[in-house]
């Protein structure tokens, strides 16, 4: 009943969320992956589908259940996050990219457990740059309304409108860590081509699902100013 009652400012609306690590494979049995949790990108979805949206979670390798109502794409890698939302990114009208796809992935696949065998050094890898998932989207002719995310060690402010420009965004959200990484709290900084607001306003922390709703009002407002 509360939820009946409670306002639906994304009602009609499709919203495309990344969320988790991506891991990148060695060979059959080792990867590369990151310490990403995947709670902010999961709780965005239960937001963004309590405000009445359709919500397609595109989710790397976390073991966390699905909000409800909310339809979820498990992946692995981030070449394999590309090509889920890439054909995804026309029917949704707003693109949350909240995962923590790994900047780089090993050249090349071995087909068998690399062993020890015979080798007097250890292996190295060669990596290779995966491609900018949320940059491609927000480049396309006629790009969903895009937010990106911005965990930075320092000078977040200066790091995450860097990121705005560079990726074309009209909203990025930063967040400090790793202190947050994995926590249920966690403090946000929205920078946009206005300024800078902290979230919550008072500048302190809050749960995940508080700030999640309290984001996706935020968008929900920016994205109503840009139709009209
Ligand atoms: N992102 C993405 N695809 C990538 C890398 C990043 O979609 N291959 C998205 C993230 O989901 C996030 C935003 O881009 O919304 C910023 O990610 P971040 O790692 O902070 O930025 P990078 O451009 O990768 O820069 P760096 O890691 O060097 O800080
Ligand atoms: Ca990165």
């Amino acid at each position: 009943i509360v939820a009946q009652l409670a306002p639906k400012p994304l009602a009609g609306e499709r919203v495309l969320i990344t969320a988790g690590p991506t891991f990148e494979a060695i060979d059959p049995v080792r990867g590369l992956t990151n310490r990403s949790s995947g709670k902010m990108g999961f709780a965005l979805a239960r937001a963004a589908r309590e405000a009445g949206a359709e919500v397609t979670l595109v989710a790397g390798p976390v073991h966390l259940p699905t909000p409800r109502g909310v339809r979820r794409i498990d992946v692995q890698s981030a070449e394999q996050m590309l090509a889920a939302v890439l054909p995804l990114a026309a029917t949704h009208g707003i693109f949350v990219a909240t995962a923590a796809v790994a900047d780089w992935r090993p050249a090349r696949l071995a087909e068998h457990k690399i062993k020890k065998d015979g080798k007097k050094q250890a292996p190295s890898f060669e990596l290779t740059e995966n491609t900018d998932i949320l940059a491609t989207v927000a480049a396309l002719p006629n790009p969903p309304f895009c937010v990106g995310f911005a965990a930075e060690s320092e000078q977040l402010a200066v790091h995450a409108r860097a990121k705005l420009e560079r990726k074309k965004l009209p909203l990025v959200v930063g967040n400090l860590g790793p202190a947050t990484f994995g926590r249920d709290d966690n403090a946000l900084l929205l920078v946009d081509a206005r300024g800078e607001q902290p979230l919550p306003a008072d500048g302190g922390t809050a749960d995940k699902l508080t700030l999640a709703r309290a984001l996706v009002a935020e968008i929900a407002r920016r994205r109503a100013t840009l139709n009209t």
